[in-house]
């Protein structure tokens, strides 16, 4: 009989400590909710013990989002575990996943603990996380390198503590596929109320063999993979979602074994996680890559042509990318977009949210002959990374040139407040970047910017992605634009709105609203008390 295997998420946690990634708590939520639609089983929100946005954005996942089980990270102390649960407790299906090193090197070096008080540690700890919540999960970390005997008796222990998931980590990505499957065939046959828990496994990818090593844990009796959307994560990142689930499918005959992932929403999903967190996948990645379903040489498209099992083992329509029948254009109507926007898989927005992307539509109608399916994703990105943004562009204006000093006004608003400034730079995007600053009044550092095409011929859309930090803040932020100066201007106002989210869930937004305010240097009419200023 075919084996049912659950997806554990943990792109909003271990995905979320990938170097220069950051998101905010909207950001979170609207990739939780897309999880959820995924059909993945578990979602693992965040690590609330690690700081106050973190806390809140788990929170508002465990409240908002029904149908996964939502979990939360906490490290075996009291006080983490706590904090867990004041997260998850309203959540449909909580689960506190909790953990503690237990390889010689990790005990010595960095818990400084003798073995026997880790392993009392993680049962006395499991018992208390169980005592407040029904499902609690335990991970020896760096389990790949920890003796053997010893994981099983912790493994032993947490099990009699009410552990209901075990889940071994290979935290620095040491393992190779048979060793690694060799070690869960080995829990099954040496921990005695191994049949009392389910099996899980977290991979990561620092030897690229996370998911050859999730697979063969699949093989050799695990029931959870752990694994991010497009494999996101601490270093080299941990087994990728797409590639486990697309792999278990397509080679059903091999491995038996099945997921309750919406595959079709897997494109959509790993776009999405993209465009959030700043982070695209390489064209020739696995499953979502641009170049995944694509056939360059004449040979490949002949025989694609002929019978496309020639060279396609999957079907592009298996991960949600359809073959467009339908351009739109100038005289394309509201019927024909709604229609677009069902096959491009956007079924879960308002009639509010539609109405927006429509006008953008048009506009963009008038600026482009032939609007592809990736013009309107981009739209629809930009619009929904916009959400509850304090700072908006009204205008901005450049002069540019070889023989002259590059400048640039912008005027932004805030509520009732608007603030112009001018400012020049080394080349317009610079020039531009530093006015926005002005007239914010808060300078942030570019971590980095990139700029593609969305798609061919000289009306393309401008794509534009750009990373910021303050004060060991980051964010990023997108735009969109016929105009690359224009859409540089959007996805810069959308970094600095990203940070300020980030400062008003950590509490900070008193002392930047104060910097607006004083370089605010003209006001609309009514409500500028607001702002604490005299007329
Ligand atoms: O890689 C790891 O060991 C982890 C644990 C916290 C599960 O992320
Ligand atoms: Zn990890």
């Amino acid at each position: 009989m075919s084996k049912r295997i659950y997806i554990f998420d943990t792109t909003l946690r271990d995905g979320e400590q990938s170097p220069g990634i950051s998101l905010n708590s909207n950001e979170k939520l609207k990739i939780a909710k897309q999880l959820c639609q995924l059909g993945v089983d578990v979602i693992e929100a965040g690590f609330p013990a690690s700081s106050k946005g973190d806390f809140e954005s788990v929170r508002s996942i465990a409240k908002n989002v029904r149908g996964s089980t939502i979990a939360a990270l906490a490290r075996t102390t009291r006080q983490d575990i706590d904090r867990a649960w004041e997260a998850i407790e309203y959540a449909e299906q909580p689960r506190i996943h909790t953990f503690i090193a237990t390889s010689d090197i990790h005990m010595k070096y960095k818990l400084k603990m003798e073995p026997g008080d880790v392993l009392e540690k993680a049962a006395e700890m499991v018992a208390y996380a169980r005592s407040l919540c029904p499902e609690v999960e335990f991970s020896p970390e760096d389990a790949a390198r920890t003796d053997k005997e010893f994981l099983y008796r912790v493994i032993e222990a947490v099990i009699n503590a009410g552990a209901r998931v075990v889940n071994i980590p290979d935290t620095v990505g040491y393992m190779t596929p048979d060793e690694f499957g060799g070690l869960i065939r080995s829990i099954r046959n040496n921990v005695s109320n191994i049949d009392k828990a389910i099996i899980s496994v977290h991979c990561h990818n620092d030897l690229g063999m996370a998911v050859a090593n999730s697979l063969a844990a699949v093989e050799n009796g695990a029931d959870q993979v752990e694994c991010t959307i497009n494999g996101l994560g601490e270093r080299a990142g941990n087994a990728a979602l797409e590639e486990i689930v697309m792999a278990l499918k397509t080679r059903k005959d091999f491995y038996n074994a099945y997921t309750g992932i919406v595959t079709e929403k897997l494109y959509r999903t790993s776009s999405m996680v993209g465009f959030a967190t700043g982070v695209h996948v390489q064209p020739n990645k696995a499953i979502v890559g641009v170049n995944a379903f694509a056939h360059e040489s004449g040979i490949h498209q002949h025989g694609v042509m002929s019978n496309s099992e020639t060279y396609e083992i999957m079907t592009p329509e298996s991960i949600g990318l359809r073959q467009s029948r339908m351009v739109l254009g100038k005289h394309s109507g509201r019927h024909a977009f709604e229609e677009k926007l069902k096959e491009l898989g956007y079924s879960n927005l308002n009639q509010e949210e539609i109405n927006k992307a429509f006008v953008l539509f048009k506009d963009l109608a008038d600026k482009k002959k032939y609007i592809m399916d990736r013009d309107i994703e981009a739209l629809i990105t930009q619009e929904s990374s916009k959400a509850n943004e304090k700072y908006k562009l009204e205008y901005f204006q450049v002069s540019s040139g070889s023989e002259t000093v590059s400048t640039a006004t912008v005027r932004i608003r805030s509520k009732d407040c608007v603030s112009e400034e001018a400012a020049c730079g080394d080349g317009p995007v610079d020039a531009a970047f530093n006015a926005i600053g002005r007239a914010i009044g808060m300078k942030v550092n570019l971590d980095e910017y990139s700029i593609k095409a969305s798609t061919g011929g000289n009306d393309a859309l401008g794509e534009v992605t750009v990373k910021v930090s303050k004060d060991n803040t980051k964010a990023s932020g997108y735009g969109v634009s016929t105009d690359i100066i224009e859409a540089s201007v959007l996805a810069y106002i959308n970094a600095i709105n990203h940070i300020e989210s980030r400062f008003q869930e950590s509490g900070r937004i008193e002392r930047e609203e104060f910097a607006f305010a004083k370089s605010c240097n003209y006001f609309g009419a009514g409500e500028i008390d607001n702002w604490g200023l005299e007329v």
